[in-house]
């Protein structure tokens, strides 16, 4: 089902990193609109700008010129504080590091997002466990991400960022610690949110079965996007 609803909208988007001694500019102008209930990969090879666009989509940071439209609003012009709010709210992000808060079990890690929004006690846990169980990581709920396995570390990050059911997900590299069939559960199960939820789900990957379940696959090139084909896949 895709209803064809704005979601995200980038409009001549770029960003530069600028030292002493050389300027790096992974976005030139990049322009996108991403409607709700669409799946989208992004390809590119390392260094070429996937997490920075990424993270420019979630207002991790800041672009250096142009606008990031969430629901409209220029999320590229907001401050800290509303932009948590909108991180909160609307976006689940999967960290390529994982992010995960050592001193909290699994459990916790992805209960955490819903305790900051006051979720009720009786509900988080519901949610958090469905959350656990959907990754398959339900056994594993007690420990802490260092007794976990890089793969399951992964696993809980998903969980964090689908446990509030957020219209958008931006998952940098999702399944790059997992073997071929967890990547191919995850994978559906983002399918699946997409179709049945009308979530977005923006990933950069390089796994070709996420490929092959994406509607849209973008390369990033000299910081430029262009449309690339799932047979294409020349990185790594
Ligand atoms: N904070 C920063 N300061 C300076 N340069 C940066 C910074 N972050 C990223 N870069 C540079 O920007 C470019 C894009 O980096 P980015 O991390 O977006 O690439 P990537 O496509 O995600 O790569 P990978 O596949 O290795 O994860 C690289 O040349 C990187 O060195
Ligand atoms: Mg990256």
């Amino acid at each position: 089902m895709n209803f064809q609803n704005d979601l995200l909208k980038l409009i001549n988007v770029s960003k530069s990193y600028v030292s002493e001694t050389e300027t790096v500019a992974p976005l030139k102008d990049i322009n996108m609109d991403i409607y709700e209930g669409q799946f989208i990969a992004i390809v590119g090879r390392s260094g070429s700008g996937k997490t920075t666009l990424l993270n420019v989509m979630a207002g991790l940071d800041k672009p250096t010129s142009g606008e990031v439209l969430l629901h409209g609003t220029n999320i590229a012009l907001m401050d800290e504080n509303s932009l948590t709010e909108v991180r909160r709210n609307k976006i689940g992000f999967i960290f390529q590091s994982f992010g995960l808060l050592p001193l909290l079990s699994a459990f916790e890690n992805v209960e955490l997002p819903l305790r900051i929004s006051g979720v009720g006690h009786s509900e988080r846990s519901e949610k958090t466990n469905n959350a656990l169980e959907m990754v398959g990581l339900l056994p594993r709920s007690n420990h802490r991400p260092y007794e976990l396995s890089g793969g399951e570390q992964q696993r809980v990050s998903i969980a964090r960022a689908i446990v509030g059911s957020p219209p958008l997900i931006l998952a940098d590299e999702p399944t790059g610690e997992l073997d071929s069939n967890n990547a191919k559960s995850i994978f559906g199960l983002f399918k699946d949110m997409v179709v049945t939820q009308g979530m977005t789900i923006i990933a950069a990957t390089h796994d070709s079965s996420l490929l092959s379940m994406a509607d849209q696959v973008k390369e990033i090139r000299d910081g430029s996007l262009y449309a690339a084909s799932t047979s294409e896949l020349r990185y790594r």
